[in-house]
């Protein structure tokens, strides 16, 4: 009888840990279930992203706005060109800042001065380079120092390639028009179909700048 009752035991502690060695097993693919659906969601994640860089890609036929501006007048017309045209907007910062003493006219001795009096200076661009792939058109907008463009605008023009780009010039100025500005860009450039520049006062009104545009077309 002791006999019996040993082999009954040992029956039923082996069946208690086969059932035990399924749940452990059950769990295990659950935690591989769980592992599978985290690293699912991981590379939706990673596809959302791709889609999003996708998303910020620009367009073709985008409009961009380039400016150079110190005192803020140019810079108020690139903004209100940008918003008519539904552009992006791209500002040339230069690497050594102009203080009021850099573009003082009255000083011939100024930074200014020595820049516009020597043709071939180019002031160094500190901010980051733009891509031009997907635009067909730029607006390119700048003071008139001198009666030209300033010469940074120069150093932007001869950084980049233009073809296939329609290029407008624009400036502000205190009286002075556009004068010759826009032919050295072209001719700068040496690449891009460009139209006749715009010169604006400071401050013209986005309905100005408008009818500007529409008659551009
Ligand atoms: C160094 C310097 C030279 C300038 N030369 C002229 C000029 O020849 N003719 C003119 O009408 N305005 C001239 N101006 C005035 C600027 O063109 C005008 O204030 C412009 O709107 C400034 O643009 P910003 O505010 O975008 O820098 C000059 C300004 C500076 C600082």
């Amino acid at each position: 009888m002791k006999k019996l009752l040993t082999i009954c035991s040992v029956i039923a502690l082996s069946l208690g840990l086969v059932a035990c060695g399924e749940t452990a097993e059950s769990n295990t693919s659950v935690e591989t279930t769980d592992a599978e659906i985290s690293t699912e969601e991981n590379t939706s994640e990673t596809v959302e992203e791709v889609q999003q860089t996708e998303d910020t890609t620009v367009e073709e036929d985008s409009v961009l706005v380039v400016y150079f501006s110190v005192t803020g007048n140019t810079k108020d017309i690139a903004e209100k060109i940008a918003s008519v045209t539904n552009a992006d907007i791209y500002e040339i910062v230069p690497a050594q800042e102009y203080t009021d003493d850099d573009i003082n006219w009255h000083d011939d001795n100024s930074r200014t001065s020595h820049e516009q009096n020597d043709p071939a200076a180019r002031p160094e661009i500190a901010s980051d380079p733009v891509s031009l792939e997907g635009y067909s058109t730029i607006y390119i907008g700048f003071p008139i120092w001198w009666g030209e463009e300033p010469r940074i605008m120069d150093t932007f023009v001869e950084s980049y390639n233009f073809d296939g780009i329609t290029m407008i010039p624009f400036c502000t100025s205190g009286s002075s028009g556009i004068g010759r500005s826009g032919k050295n860009l072209e001719e700068n450039a040496g690449s891009g179909n460009w139209l006749e520049g715009q010169r604006f006062g400071a401050g013209t009104p986005e309905s100005e700048i408008q009818s500007w545009i529409e008659g551009l077309q």
